[in-house]
């Protein structure tokens, strides 16, 4: 699985990637990140990405042309024009914003299953919509509140989709346990040692007894009434 991204912030994702777990799957090979920046597609000499808005209004809105040829050499690099069936990738690129629709575990499960995926992070007080309309396949947003871009939202979908291609996650068979018949995933209190932790003199804070009564099928349940589903 390969992860493009194209942002006029590429430092921000410099110490996430060469850090974790996305790091050691990177060094396995199992998968690529690269991160691009949108000045570097560019025509002029100031490296010029956004505009004023069409109609007015305050703040800058993104320009499309540097997102259209950052997109189309993603999509078309030298490389696939060599190799042919390379052609047949199963890519979709993404754009960020707070119209888009909303991201959960199904959508990380869908995407987790293509080739490429290449993510537009906005920024400023907008992106030129006819990228919504005509460059990108998927509108996502994070939720119902609105962030200064797409950076954030590209790292979460990230982390999201890469848990789920096999051999990210060094221990997947531990996790295994954890997926319901549904597909959904598990997710329920843990805790570890010590049993009994005093925040101050007489007040306890301890772990539930089924916890340590070694009873699985007890446990299990608990775990069931206690998790939540996420699917
Ligand atoms: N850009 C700004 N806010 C956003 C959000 N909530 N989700 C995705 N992209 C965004």
């Amino acid at each position: 699985m390969k992860f493009d991204i194209i942002t006029i912030f590429p430092e921000i994702f410099d110490f996430y990637f060469k850090h974790s777990i996305i790091k050691k799957a990177q060094e396995k090979g199992v998968i690529k990140i690269q991160v691009h920046n949108l000045r570097d597609f560019t025509g002029d000499r100031h490296k010029t990405v956004d505009d004023k808005p069409f109609g007015g209004g305050r703040g800058m809105v993104l320009k499309l042309e540097p997102i259209f040829k950052a997109v189309s050499s993603l999509k078309n690099p030298k490389s696939q024009i060599l190799n042919p069936k390379k052609l047949k990738k199963k890519m979709k690129v993404i754009l960020f914003t707070p119209r888009g629709k909303k991201f959960n575990q199904k959508m990380a499960t869908r995407l987790a299953k293509l080739d490429q995926i290449i993510l537009i992070s906005g920024r400023y007080e907008g992106v030129d919509e006819r990228v919504a309309k005509h460059l990108c396949d998927e509108k996502i947003s994070m939720g119902d509140y609105v962030l200064m871009g797409g950076d954030l939202p590209a790292l979460t979908l990230i982390e999201t989709v890469a848990r789920l291609i096999p051999g990210v996650i060094g221990k997947s068979e531990l996790l295994k346990e954890r997926i319901t018949k549904q597909k959904g995933f598990i997710e329920y209190p843990q805790y570890t040692r010590p049993e009994v932790f005093e925040s101050k003199p007489k007040v306890k804070w301890r772990v539930p007894k089924i916890l340590l009564s070694g009873n699985h099928k007890k446990i299990e349940e608990w775990r069931k009434k206690q998790g939540k589903i996420i699917e």
